[in-house]
């Protein structure tokens, strides 16, 4: 049986060991050279300075999601048990690796782990910051012998610490540094350092998923080629530099773009009638995006969602196998009250597109569904849609007897960035995000 997240875990009893690993931790070395920060690059990189700051990158330091979803915490700054830290009793993990990577490697140097919640609390690092990403000099991606990756940052990067920025342009002269100009920043291989994350699965596989599609031809694109689209017009890279054409943005979109959701997937519906039954063939195709869909993390998930209605308008009765009905991550109702509102869809037709763990190991023995990445013990099911690969399903509904006329199939596609029920456990919402829609009439 699948548990709803906030039933399994309310009775979690450590919570009063999480202020002490709190101050145990606070014992790091902040990085934050002046000379390091965002602020510092965009005095002279100012257009690409507003770039970065309003990509989910930029605002990685200050994304209340993270802090909450690492330390277990609700928005009121309550422990309310659900995510990592409560989980593991208070262990730092290495969480921070990615979130605040500079921070990380530091430490690293010194034999240290580093707590996110702390660093991000008291703002410790420059978060995924334009000096990082501009001293990277090697990423090593390779599997290891027992053919998992090894993702802790400081097996899969080595920095430049020698002051130089490095920068794919060949001609770029800088009075404030020393430049070198790196091919590794057009490569894909550049973002996988933090776009795959092995864990007991390949929770993040995002790199391993676009590198399959790009080795067999399934797109020709890179990481950056798709988000970090083409500035239209010349422009500067620092204020009274020349002007430069075919230079990218750094906005780094994703799935928050509509344009990015809408060009991700196809939706395509067949219908036909045998007897009093309607038949409805729905076949999704990711068709832009390269990798799987959605493209990352397991909390994240597309919805197809398949309503008919007869000639009056009311909602035909589904007649077909349970499995054709949305699981429960598509949202039960509140966890406390069972109050379902508008966007609770477990049990309507549909299906879910998501990679999805299951949990064994709670102390009273429930297993847990859609968790993270780190309290996954088995795949619950992974229906992520790879490039160019379609999947078709059917549903089945009962035609009202004795008439005739014209029956209607509503279809569409919505991108989740968490699934519902651990939205409403942990009191996040959900924004619409719409991505495909297809309306057809039937005769029958
Ligand atoms: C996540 C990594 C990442 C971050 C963060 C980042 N950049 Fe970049 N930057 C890149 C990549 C990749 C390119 C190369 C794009 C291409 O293919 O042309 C690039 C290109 C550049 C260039 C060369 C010109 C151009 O635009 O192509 C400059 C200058 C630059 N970045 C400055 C900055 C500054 C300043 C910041 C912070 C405000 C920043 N970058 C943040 C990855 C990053
Ligand atoms: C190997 C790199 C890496 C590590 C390690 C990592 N993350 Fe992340 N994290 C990412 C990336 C990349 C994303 C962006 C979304 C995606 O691709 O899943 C992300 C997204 C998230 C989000 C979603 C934020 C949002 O607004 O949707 C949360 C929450 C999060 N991480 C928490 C954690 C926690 C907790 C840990 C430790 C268990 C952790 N991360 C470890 C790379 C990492
Ligand atoms: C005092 C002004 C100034 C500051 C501060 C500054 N830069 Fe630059 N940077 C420049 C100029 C000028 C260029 C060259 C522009 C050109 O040739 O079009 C440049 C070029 C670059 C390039 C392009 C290299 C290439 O070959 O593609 C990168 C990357 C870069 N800077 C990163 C940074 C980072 C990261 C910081 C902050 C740690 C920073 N810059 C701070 C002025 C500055
Ligand atoms: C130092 C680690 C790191 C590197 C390197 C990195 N990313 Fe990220 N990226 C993250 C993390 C962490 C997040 C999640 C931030 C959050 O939601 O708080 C993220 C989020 C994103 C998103 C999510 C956008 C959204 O709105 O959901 C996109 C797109 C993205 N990164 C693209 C890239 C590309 C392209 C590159 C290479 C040029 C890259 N990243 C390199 C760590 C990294
Ligand atoms: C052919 C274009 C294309 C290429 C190549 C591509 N992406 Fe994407 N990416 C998309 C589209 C479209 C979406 C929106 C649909 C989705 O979220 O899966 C997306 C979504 C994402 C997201 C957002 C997921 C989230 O949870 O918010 C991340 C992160 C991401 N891509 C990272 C990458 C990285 C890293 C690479 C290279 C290894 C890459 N992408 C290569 C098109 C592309």
């Amino acid at each position: 049986m699948e548990n709803n997240q906030s039933h399994s875990m309310k009775h979690y009893p450590i919570w009063a060991l999480l202020g002490l690993s709190m101050l145990l931790a606070s014992n790091v070395s902040a990085d934050t050279d002046p000379m390091k920060s965002p602020q510092f690059c965009g005095g002279c990189h100012t257009r690409i300075y507003k770039e970065w700051q309003s990509s989910a990158m930029g605002r990685d330091l200050t994304n209340p999601v993270v802090y909450q979803f690492y330390s277990g915490t609700n928005g009121k700054g309550e422990q309310d048990g659900i995510g990592y830290q409560p989980f593991t009793h208070g262990a730092k993990g290495d969480c921070a690796d990615c979130h605040v990577p500079q921070l990380t490697l530091d430490e690293h140097g010194k034999g240290r782990e580093v707590d996110l919640g702390v660093a991000l609390k008291e703002k410790l690092d420059h978060g995924i910051s334009c000096n990082f990403c501009h001293t990277i000099e090697h990423v090593n991606l390779d599997k290891g012998a027992d053919g998992r990756y090894k993702t802790r940052l400081f097996e899969t990067v080595k920095l430049d610490e020698s002051g130089a920025k490095h920068g794919p342009i060949e001609d770029a002269h800088s009075p404030a540094h020393p430049i070198k100009v790196s091919a590794l920043h057009r490569d894909s291989k550049l973002c996988g350092t933090c776009h795959l994350n092995q864990e007991k699965f390949l929770s993040i596989s995002t790199y391993a998923d676009w590198k399959e599609a790009y080795d067999s031809g399934k797109t020709r694109d890179t990481c950056q080629t798709c988000h970090m689209p083409l500035h239209a017009d010349k422009v500067e890279l620092a204020l009274g530099g020349p002007l430069r054409e075919g230079v990218r943005t750094h906005t780094f979109i994703g799935a928050s773009d509509q344009g990015m959701l809408k060009q991700a997937l196809d939706l395509k519906v067949q219908t036909r009638v045998e007897g009093r039954t309607l038949i409805v063939s729905t076949t999704v195709e990711n068709i832009g995006a390269g990798h799987r869909v959605p493209g990352s993390g397991p909390i994240r998930n597309v919805i197809l969602k398949v309503d008919a209605f007869g000639p009056d308008g009311a909602a035909l009765k589904y007649a077909g196998d349970p499995k054709g009905l949305l699981p429960s991550l598509a949202g039960m109702g509140n966890p406390k009250t069972g109050a379902r509102d508008a966007l609770d869809w477990a049990g309507l037709p549909g299906k879910m597109y998501a990679k999805a763990y299951q949990s064994a190991v709670m102390p009273n023995g429930q297993k847990m569904v859609g968790v993270g990445g780190f309290a996954a013990d088995t795949i619950l099911f992974d229906t992520a849609l790879k490039p160019r690969e379609p999947d078709t399903v059917e549903f089945r509904f009962a035609l009202p007897e004795g008439t005739s006329g014209m029956a209607e199939v509503k279809a569409s596609l919505t991108y989740r960035w968490v699934f519902k029920t651990l939205a409403d456990s942990k009191g996040w919402s959900i924004d619409y995000r719409p991505m495909r829609e297809v309306h057809q009439p039937v005769s029958f």
